[in-house]
């Protein structure tokens, strides 16, 4: 496996291109490792330039008097292949290729040259036409995109710029933590298995989403052979695009991938453990469950609610799901009557009613917490006038280090319940807008667990 710990973690960047007109891309790039707190070596080449952005620049990456680790080139297609040359006898040992106009657009040839330069001087090579890449742990934000990233324990690797680019704004207004976000581009060298396998062995990185088109010709079997052993370690989940047929061909003329036919890549994706998402929406749900919960002991699961209807809907989406809901015992059934009002009802759903208070959460909580018979808790609100979600999601959140069993949430209401989905989240419970979306995150996670269970022979 390659080891790219020096791409994510360098000493020393070199922005080759770095612009001094801002709104180009290599002032960009320069100014979001700048802004984002990059706290190694950071060095601009430009050989029209002599200060940039408050940096000594350099004429030439060979000038630099210090190691690089990684050279950013965001310079013109046809100016690559010779910069490419300087870095190899400079002792780059990562080169981060941005421009478009390789392979994609029919310049096959100046990528076959870009790589074999970077093989003759044991360099690696991410894109070309990429944006560029993110590892929020060593505060590097090397892309063109905005110039703050929400750190946590998703890695995104995608294979459209376009999309990654505007998938950074939404999970930072969605509060959805990144480890890393990798723009695939060409994958003439650093492909999606080989980052994956990298981080898959990232302590900062606990599940893997990925963006994807397709792979190059002649890779499957290698992708599901490798991508096992990373669904043996992490998580990884798929939105492939490019299932139509229309689709497909959209798919040649942006990245040059083979789409190649949805089912294919589904069996692909189920041998390989990977779970497949068909919306980005759904995609980062399942991701916000996987960074936030460990992996469940079991599959009992409990519906806690404070309104029937929600119930009922999470209840046909646990069934639809595969999640096994629970028939309470006698027992728990009577410990749980006493946190609800004598019509309520200690069947699954349990539902508290529509007069429940934060103390009839906590109580049925810590019941349903300590009881033997419950692996996992689904637990809804709806916005009534007697229950402040905001004060029962910070209730909620103050007992988070006594739960030992993955809750996921949902609140259904206006603004204020927005708030207590963000404390929720930033408490480490997963929570969403709607029961479909906790049900099916937590379905998820509970696909992944069995997967585990049945290819690991992982025993708990
Ligand atoms: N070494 C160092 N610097 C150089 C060199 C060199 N050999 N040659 C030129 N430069 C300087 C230039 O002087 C310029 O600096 P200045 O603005 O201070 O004068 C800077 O490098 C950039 O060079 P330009 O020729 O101005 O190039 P420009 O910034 O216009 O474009 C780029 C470069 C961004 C790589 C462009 O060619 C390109 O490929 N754009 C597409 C990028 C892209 O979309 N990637 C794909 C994924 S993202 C997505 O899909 C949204």
């Amino acid at each position: 496996m390659a080891d790219l710990s020096r791409l994510f973690n360098p000493r020393s960047i070199a922005v080759i291109g770095a612009s001094r007109h801002p709104g180009k891309i290599g002032y960009v790039i320069l100014k979001n490792l700048i802004d984002y707190g990059y706290n190694g070596k950071l060095y601009p080449v430009n050989p029209e330039a002599t200060e940039i952005l408050g940096l000594k620049s350099y004429k030439s990456v060979l000038e630099i008097p210090d190691e690089v680790d990684v050279a950013i080139l965001s310079i013109p297609a046809n100016k690559v292949l010779d910069v490419a040359e300087d870095c190899g006898k400079k002792g780059v040992k990562f080169l981060v290729v941005i421009a478009s106009g390789f392979a994609e657009a029919g310049n096959e040839e100046g990528e076959r040259k870009l790589v074999e330069i970077a093989k003759k001087y044991d360099m690696r090579v991410l894109g070309p036409n990429i944006f560029g890449y993110a590892y929020t742990p060593s505060k590097i934000n090397a892309t063109f995109g905005p110039k703050d990233l929400a750190p946590g324990h998703i890695a995104f690797l995608t294979q459209s710029g376009a999309l990654g680019i505007a998938l950074m704004g939404w999970t930072i207004m969605e509060e959805l933590g990144l480890s890393a976000l990798v723009s695939l581009g060409n994958m003439s060298d650093l492909d999606v298995i080989e980052l994956s396998r990298f981080l898959a062995e990232d302590t900062n990185t606990k599940v893997i989403a990925i963006y994807l088109e397709g792979l190059k010709p002649g890779t499957g079997r290698k992708f599901i052979e490798e991508m096992k052993q990373v669904t043996a370690k992490k998580p990884v989940i798929v939105i492939k695009a490019g299932r139509s047929s229309r689709g497909q061909i959209a798919v040649s003329s942006h990245t040059g991938s083979l789409a190649g036919s949805g089912r294919i890549y589904d069996a692909a994706f189920k041998q390989a453990g990977i779970l497949v998402a068909r919306t980005i929406e759904e995609m980062f749900d399942w991701a916000r469950a996987f960074s936030l919960l460990e992996i469940p002991r079991g599959e009992r699961t409990v519906i806690l609610t404070n309104g029937g209807g929600v119930g009922v809907l999470a209840t046909d989406a646990a069934e639809e799901s595969g999640i096994p809901l629970i028939d309470p015992s006698t027992e728990l059934k009577t410990a749980i009557k006493k946190a609800m009002p004598w019509f309520g009802s200690a069947r699954n759903p349990i539902d508290l009613t529509g007069q429940a208070l934060v103390e009839n959460y906590i109580e049925a909580l810590e019941i349903l917490n300590e009881s033997p018979e419950v692996d996992n808790i689904i637990l809804l609100y709806c916005r009534t006038a007697v229950l402040d979600p905001v004060e029962l999601a910070e209730s909620i959140s103050k007992l988070k280090s006594k739960f030992r069993k993955p809750i996921v949430a949902a609140l259904v209401g206006g603004e204020d319940v927005a708030r207590a989905i963000k404390i929720l989240n930033k408490n480490g419970i997963p929570a969403y807008p709607g029961p479909e979306r906790a049900v099916k995150s937590l379905a998820a996670v509970l696909d992944y667990k069995r997967y585990l269970d049945r290819k690991i022979g992982r025993t708990i």
